[in-house]
């Protein structure tokens, strides 16, 4: 068994998740949003989360990669941009979960050239205790400790993302 039992519930994401939407429609009144969903990892959050979200969303996705099974490369691609012009608008950027926080801050140093009204990120798990650069996340939906977790989007070595909940993850047989 490489997969342990459920470390954050089905019930436990659906609940978080409703908060963070209505936080977002309070804070985003009156104004309309890109919303960015950051694949893959983030397709199952984004998909549920858009669908909450009370005010006017324009949906798009950026594709991007910097991990190998489960270390950061260091090295940030953007495999396809997002499609929208940003520029004056309001984006909100939707990511599975900030590690070291390379990826984000590339994605958002990348985007922020464009000149958006305002640039915002909302990350459904946050392992802060790796982080290298200054990146601190608009909203999250958990602040989770230093393991490696699969499920609900995110992967390892591209498996396990259809998992329904989220699972910490070991290399050895030990769980
Ligand atoms: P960062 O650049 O180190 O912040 O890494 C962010 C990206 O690494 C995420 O978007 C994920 O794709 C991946 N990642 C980091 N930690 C995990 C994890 O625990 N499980 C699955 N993917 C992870
Ligand atoms: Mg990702």
């Amino acid at each position: 068994m490489l997969v342990g039992k459920p470390f954050l519930t089905v019930e436990q994401i659906r609940s978080r998740v409703k908060e963070l939407a209505d936080r977002i429609s309070m804070d985003y009144k009156g104004n309309e949003i890109i919303a960015v969903g950051i694949l893959k990892g983030a397709f199952m959050f984004f998909a549920d989360i858009v669908k909450l979200i009370q005010v006017p969303i324009n949906v798009d996705f950026l594709v991007a990669s910097s991990y190998i099974k489960t270390r950061t490369t260091g090295e940030v691609i953007i495999h396809a941009d997002i499609r929208e012009n940003i520029k004056d608008k309001h984006v909100l950027l939707f990511e599975d979960i900030v590690d070291t926080g390379v990826t984000l801050k590339y994605i958002k140093d990348t985007l922020l050239v464009r000149n958006p009204a305002s640039l915002k990120i909302c990350a459904f798990l946050d392992k802060k205790t790796h982080r290298q650069v200054e990146l601190e996340p608009d909203y999250v939906g958990f602040a989770i400790p230093d393991k490696y977790v699969v499920g609900y989007g995110l992967d390892y070595d591209n498996k396990y993302r259809n998992l329904p909940y989220i699972a910490v993850f070991k290399e050895d047989s030990s769980l």
